[in-house]
């Protein structure tokens, strides 16, 4: 079953290839959203341990807490604010390479030590949530994580 969550071999690219198949098969093969985010997070979480993983959806001004893998989280972010909430305001993906060294940084759990954010885009392309993706390890994330989370929200139309 396309469901199925498998452990991919391979180098990163090669599993963010294979991931991002299992990914289009959910997305074809299911049209609710939540279920779609849910297995998308297990997904990436499953296939690349990363400390968490999950998204955050605009509604009523603010991010709030969506599906997603890993520790507890906090439930809202304002616009502008953290990484995630920058993300949305400016539209861009951020790669955060020490989050200490980001101002304002939100500390939803303090053994995150690096992240990526990636906004997601609705039928209108404003930006409707984020992805956010968190390690523990400092300088985690790079040029090809940026590339392929990127070509995983892009499939993601909100
Ligand atoms: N660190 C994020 C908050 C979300 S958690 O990492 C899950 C931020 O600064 O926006």
């Amino acid at each position: 079953m396309t469901e199925d969550i498998v452990l991919l071999s391979g180098n990163k690219g090669e599993r963010y290839r294979k991931v991002e198949l299992q990914i289009k098969a959910f997305l074809e093969s299911e049209t609710d959203l939540m279920a779609n985010l849910a297995n998308i997070s297990a997904a990436l979480k499953e296939n690349f341990h990363f400390f968490w993983v999950g998204f955050y959806l605009v509604k009523e001004g603010e991010l709030v807490l969506a599906p997603f893998q890993g520790p507890v989280a906090c439930s809202r972010i304002a616009k502008g604010r953290g990484v995630c909430g920058t993300s949305w305001k400016e539209d861009k993906s951020i790669l955060v390479p020490n989050v200490l060294e980001f101002p304002g940084h939100i500390s939803c759990n303090a053994l995150s030590r690096s992240e990526i954010v990636i906004p997601l885009h609705t039928t209108e392309g404003d930006v409707g949530g984020v992805l956010d993706v968190d390690s523990e390890f400092i300088d985690f994330f790079d040029a090809i994580d940026l590339r392929w989370l990127t070509r995983i929200a892009d499939l993601i139309v909100l």
